[in-house]
């Protein structure tokens, strides 16, 4: 199938479009480069633009005949869509809008999202399965249900077949270690604890060691990149026959954040400092996925259930690339 990787050149788009090349797909990465990278898609056709851009999107799609667009291409940072929600609304929404418009006059309508388990907001039962009320706590969560709401009505006017797949929290390298978190500048905790255990940065701040947790520290789910990829594909097989699908992916299975500096520190072989400081805005203290519907519908399978191999995809990523890609 010919898919538009919207955001292609990005972390969870780069391993998107690995993975379909090896699948017998044709990806065509779709990207600004305003965050991802050309280096992590080096064999892939590659179309630069920006998905706000109606007229070249339509363009696009007809010209390389796309019958399906997965779309990566979202702002994701929890603390910087707190500060500056307008930027997260022109991007999030207003642009997929625009994407939607472009899909609709280009004839293509199945359509596989990048949501995400900040939609929940602050669940009181966990783990989190589907049906759950949608209370997100910061305008990074709310953009992503918005996205979800306007897919719903276009599914059920039939302008639109599409899977919502909630992520919980992506991590490790895919593609032997190759294709791995690049974000500049950094926030995701396996990245920046790696980053310490390299001696690149000075500790890991704790943001709050005073949750209702074991010990005190967040806790979340970490899907390896690869098993969230796998699902993808098997939701785009699925739309052949659905209109309307969503899934939770993750593990099942929470580690707080001192459980992942451990095991850092253990895969690792390093020691380093460690610093306990406030809360960060805008963090539940708990989020684990049941993602029981995604296993039984789909068929999806993980082979990363436990954190230590997905710790050392990304220590590989790390320590092969200390600079990050190239570009
Ligand atoms: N954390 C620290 N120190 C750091 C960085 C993070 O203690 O230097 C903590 C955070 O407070 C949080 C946990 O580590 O408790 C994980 O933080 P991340 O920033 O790595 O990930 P988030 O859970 O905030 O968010 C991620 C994605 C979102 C997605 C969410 C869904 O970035 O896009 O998972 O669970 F919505």
């Amino acid at each position: 199938m010919k898919v538009l990787v919207c955001g292609g050149a990005g972390y969870i788009g780069s391993n998107m479009t690995a993975l379909l090349a090896r699948e017998g797909h044709e990806p065509i990465v779709f990207d600004n480069l305003s965050k991802g990278h050309r280096a992590a898609v080096p064999e892939a056709e590659f179309v630069q633009g920006d998905f706000g851009d109606l007229d070249f999107t339509v363009e696009t799609l007809k010209k390389y005949d796309i019958e399906a667009v997965m779309h990566f291409a979202a702002f994701i940072e929890v603390g910087e869509s707190v500060a500056e929600p307008l930027r997260y609304y022109e991007n999030n929404v207003s642009k997929t809008r625009t994407l939607l418009e472009a899909m609709g006059k280009a004839g293509v309508d199945k359509f596989v999202f990048s949501s995400t388990a900040a939609v929940y907001g602050m669940p009181e039962t966990f783990p989190i399965t589907e049906d759950l009320v949608k209370a997100p706590i910061n305008p990074y969560g709310e953009t992503k249900w918005a996205v979800e709401r306007m897919l719903h009505f276009l599914s059920e006017s039939e302008q639109v077949r599409y899977a919502a797949l909630r992520y919980f929290n992506a991590c490790g390298a895919g593609s032997n270690g190759t294709r791995g978190e690049d974000h500049r500048p950094e926030s995701h905790l396996i990245p920046l604890i790696i980053q310490a255990a390299m001696g690149k940065r000075d500790n890991i701040k704790i943001f709050g060691t005073d949750y209702p947790t074991d010990d005190g520290t967040c806790v979340r789910d970490y899907i390896h990149i690869e098993d969230l990829c796998k699902a993808h594909l098997l939701a785009l097989k699925k739309l052949d026959a659905e209109r309307e699908l969503y899934y939770n992916l993750g593990n099942g299975k929470g580690y707080s954040v001192r459980q992942v500096i451990d095991t850092v520190k253990r895969v690792s072989g390093k020691d380093f400092t460690v610093v306990e400081t406030d809360r960060r805005p805008g963090d539940p203290p708990v989020l684990t996925a049941d993602a029981s519907k995604a296993h039984k519908e789909l068929g999806w399978t993980t082979d990363f259930p436990e954190l230590e191999p997905i710790v050392e995809s990304a220590w590989k990523f790390h320590t092969d690339n200390p600079n990050g890609y190239a570009d």
